[in-house]
């Protein structure tokens, strides 16, 4: 996509050019002829490995990472044989962190038995300077590190790298810029995510988005319309808006523009089906927002509500502006609104000073709302969040014994919930080949289920009407209706 500039046609004698995305494209240029180098000397082009260690903003970002390379000529490589390896990195809990040390690790060996090899490190986990201060002493063999703001540079620093010996740092600390029109691949033809905005202002107590993904910046109408008529236009069908918190999505535009307008608009797009969007936060999801999604005929019927904690008292701490009856009256409307709606929601388990009675409220909450699916975690500590220094962190064998306890009753209510659809004929969108039997391909529900059935390649990227046959606990095995 995007690729409407020849980068052959651009002057890489002159000086590079001042604006976006003008200047990375001069520098997309200026790789590809390193790329022809390395082509010439070796008798191969170059191969990369973008891997991505978190939410679906990070792949989105692995996405633009790797039009940048397509674009300059790199060929895709896996990580053990490629020669330029780069870790798109998540912060947003300490094992994500742990992670990629650990991998890091074992790329070092790799990197001697290949002197053409460079590692980069991006993402959120690169936002914070302890994280730069440790990789500069003790993991002096990566070649580049930027940061979440800094992404669209990824050609200038690639290229500034391939000329010198040096380790090439560059971490921003915030910024108000958004630049458009980069290049992209996308993992799937037929589906894509879409940023509609970047950071969160939120400031729950316990998370670190906000100070490593800066302040909440949402793109312009056009912008994001423009790129879903692109995308369409390119055979994609489904879209997945991207932000931290999508519902407070225009408030800080010049001319401000809600959500729910916002979607009234991609609903118009000619060939665009489906639109999802993630992730909502609760406080600010509005009654027009619920409208919208009762009448539209593209929003899929699927809801990312997450609760993080049942319990008012927790809430408060967790500086979530919600209580826990605001929440259920919330579900309540929406499911009025959109009565056949399957919610999911993201828990948090043993945030400071949580009590038995406040988890307690945490598995009414569940009990109550009956997901269709829950992401648990357990709570981790994020230095310089302002629950890292609340007092009364709960121990380990607490919090685990509360987690399973917790996983145990979300699977047995999702598996019941799941059952309801047993025996229905549904629209399926055809995303895969199955993982597990090369006979089967994989789909996709509109309320965000997965479901198998007998078919082949050709189908991938068709909508198709599936009968759901025999529910699996939290997908289904199927048949292509009419056969
Ligand atoms: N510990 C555990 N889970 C966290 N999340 C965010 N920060 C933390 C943390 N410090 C979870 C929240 C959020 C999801 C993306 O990650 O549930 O919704
Ligand atoms: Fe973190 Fe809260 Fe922002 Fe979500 S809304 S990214 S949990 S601060």
């Amino acid at each position: 996509m995007y690729q409407e500039i020849d980068l052959d046609k651009i002057d890489i004698n002159e000086e590079p050019p001042i604006e976006e995305p003008d200047r990375q494209y001069y520098f997309m240029a200026k790789c590809r002829k390193w790329v022809k180098g390395f082509e010439q000397k070796n008798g191969r082009l170059p191969k990369s490995c973008v891997l991505n260690f978190g939410c679906q903003m990070n792949a989105r970002d692995s996405e633009k990472l790797r039009g940048v390379l397509r674009a300059v000529g790199y060929v895709e490589g896996t990580e053990d044989n490629a020669d330029f390896v780069i870790y798109n990195t998540c912060t947003v809990r300490e094992n994500a962190n742990t992670r990629v040390y650990g991998r890091l690790g074992q790329l070092k060996p790799v990197k001697k038995k290949n002197p053409h090899m460079m590692i980069a490190l991006c993402g959120c986990m690169m936002q914070e300077p302890e994280v730069v201060e440790k990789l500069k002493k003790s993991y002096g063999f990566v070649d580049i590190i930027f940061g979440t703001h800094n992404i669209y540079k990824f050609a200038e620093l690639l290229f500034t790298r391939c000329e010198s010996e040096r380790m090439v740092i560059d971490i921003w600390k915030d910024t108000d810029k958004i630049v458009e029109d980069l290049p992209n691949d996308r993992k799937y033809a037929f589906k894509s995510g879409v940023n509609i905005m970047f950071g969160c202002n939120n400031f729950c107590s316990y998370c670190i988005v906000p100070y490593v993904r800066g302040r909440e910046r949402s793109r312009k109408p056009k912008a994001i319309l423009r790129e879903i008529e692109r995308l369409s236009k390119d055979g994609v069908s489904e879209i997945m808006l991207l932000g931290q918190n999508v519902n407070s999505y225009g408030k800080t535009l010049d001319e401000p523009i809600t959500f729910a307008e916002l979607l009234t608009e991609i609903e118009k797009i000619d060939g665009i089906k489906r639109i999802r969007f993630m992730t909502s936060h609760p406080k600010d999801l509005s009654d027009e927002l619920i409208d919208v999604m009762g009448k539209s005929k593209k929003i899929c019927k699927h809801l990312h509500l997450p609760i993080q904690s049942g319990s008012t008292d927790i809430l408060a701490k967790m500086n979530r502006h919600y209580t826990k009856e605001q929440y259920l009256e919330l579900v309540r409307k929406i499911r009025a609104a959109v009565p056949d709606i399957s919610l999911t929601t993201d828990i948090i388990v043993g945030f400071p000073g949580e009590t038995e009675k406040d988890f307690q409220e945490t598995m009414d909450v569940v009990r109550q709302v009956r997901y269709d699916s829950a992401f648990t975690f357990i709570y981790s500590k994020r230095t310089g969040t302002p629950a890292a220094v609340m007092e009364n962190q709960i121990s380990e064998d607490v919090i685990k014994e509360r987690f399973n306890r917790l996983l145990k009753e979300i699977q047995k209510i999702a598996a019941e919930v799941c059952v309801v659809h047993e025996g229905t004929t549904q629209e399926v969108l055809v995303e895969d080949i199955s993982g597990h039997d090369k006979t089967m391909v994989t789909g996709r529900l509109s309320n965000n289920l997965l479901v198998h059935f007998p078919g082949s390649l050709e189908l991938i990227g068709q909508y198709v009407d599936v009968h759901l046959k025999e529910c699996k606990g939290f997908y289904y095995l199927g048949e292509l209706a009419g056969r």
